[in-house]
């Protein structure tokens, strides 16, 4: 009999508990004995929960039991899940984790802990819910180099998204609904402004490449600055506004980011609809290979997490490539400004003729689409510098209401 503990008694811990249960027999198939959970460990009591008799409040009494071989970490945030997952590590208990912030943060540290005690420290459920993922890049494209990972990570913003399309309704709306239907967060702050998908992206860079990058090189955008003119004129161009999580290996480094962009149609990104996530991930020898599912929500990300208590209890786990990270050195992530970029730029309060002929000749060629409303002047730039882009906004006429990238 394999014993575990489950710290954080949410929505993923408590789906994990349960499931661990209902799929017993499987369970016990794929690890090779019986596994329970002995212990919960949560800050409140939960009387009438069928395992209201496994809730501790004592985190010690898990780490100074030898028979809790494995320690699920469900709590989310960095403090005490940080120091929780050290502590089961360096008892050499496995740690399988649902927190990606943890794992964006400290992820490297804890997976060289957990190698010097003989012990894993997996992260399935950390990116892209139940969408197998990560094992699939670290084994399956093991013998490829992955270039680069185009992600719709974020299940709240993309139906935020997709409402304000179909529906036609603001964000403010849209994230009320999202709100209303237990998709957004009540401070929904780290969704909206990219900070849970820049948490992915480090994870699945790190995973392409073997370096994790710090939080503050990766250009990250709100996207609660996004209109339904802007969803509007992305229609009209032939795409849709979806916010994407970016890493692409390039000649000076590793170009990273978080932030809207324009996906045209054709590119399977952009028919990414509702809560769903999708990742395009491009290889050397493979190409393009798509990844589509739930992102989010209780059973798909539970699952992911089972998948990664069978693979440590079992031992799978050494089998795979399961390479640790290092910290990215300094040179390793480009400089944003360098990188290069195709925009589309909307401005008012200038004559249109003004604005086209400051554009062109800041920018050079443009494309002037067809259908802008009245008042307004739109144009679409070719490949150019960030730093051009960045310079050429502060000059031109009117007032610049949006500026939006294109998904090379
Ligand atoms: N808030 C996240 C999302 C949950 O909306 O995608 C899953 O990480």
């Amino acid at each position: 009999m394999k014993e575990i503990a489950v710290i954080g008694f949410g929505v993923v811990g408590g789906g994990v508990v349960s499931l661990i249960d209902e799929n017993a027999s499987y369970i016990r198939e794929a690890v090779g004995e019986d596994v329970s959970v002995k212990y919960i460990l949560d800050l409140r009591d939960f009387p009438d929960s069928p395992y209201a008799d496994r809730v501790v409040h004592d985190a010690e009494v898990i780490f100074s039991d030898p028979a809790v071989s494995l320690v699920v970490e469900t709590m989310g945030g960095v403090h005490p899940a940080l120091e929780f997952s050290s502590k089961a590590l360096a008892c050499g208990k496995h740690v399988v984790t649902s927190n990606k912030e943890l794992v964006a943060k400290h992820g490297a540290e804890l997976m060289a802990l957990a190698k010097e005690h003989g012990a894993a420290y997996l992260y399935e459920a950390s990116v892209g819910g139940g969408i197998p993922l990560i094992r699939s890049m670290r084994t399956s494209l093991a013998g490829d180099r992955i270039d680069c990972v185009n992600g719709i990570l974020n299940g709240t913003t993309n139906y935020i998204l997709t409402r304000m399309r179909d529906g036609g309704i603001s964000f403010e709306e849209a994230l009320a609904e999202a709100q209303e239907l237990g998709y957004a967060e009540k401070n929904p702050a780290a969704d909206i402004h990219g900070l849970d998908a820049q948490r992915k992206i480090m994870i699945l860079c790190a995973v392409a490449t073997g370096y994790i990058v710090d939080e503050s090189n990766v250009y990250t955008e709100t996207m609660s600055k996004i209109t339904v003119a802007d969803i509007e004129a992305a229609r009209r161009l032939g795409g849709a506004v979806r916010l994407i999580g970016s890493f692409r290996r390039e000649e000076k480094g590793v170009a990273i980011s978080v932030c809207p962009r324009i996906v045209p149609a054709g590119n399977p990104l952009s028919d990414i609809n509702d809560v769903y996530n999708g990742m395009s991930v491009a290889s050397r020898l493979t190409g393009d290979v798509l990844y589509y599912g739930r992102g989010a929500g209780r059973y798909p990300t539970a699952g992911a997490v089972i998948s990664d208590v069978i693979s440590a209890l079992n031992g799978s786990y050494q089998r795979e490539s399961n390479r640790t990270w290092e910290i990215a050195p300094a040179d390793f992530v480009c400089d944003f400004a360098e990188s290069r970029s195709r925009v589309y730029i909307r401005v008012s309060d200038a004559p249109r003729g003004e604005i086209l002929d400051s554009a062109s000749l800041l920018l050079g060629d443009l494309e002037v689409p067809a259908g802008t409303p009245e008042g307004k002047t739109e144009f679409v730039t070719g490949m150019l510098p960030e730093k051009q882009i960045a310079e050429a906004i502060r000059s031109l006429p009117g007032t610049v209401e949006s500026v939006l990238r294109f998904l090379a």
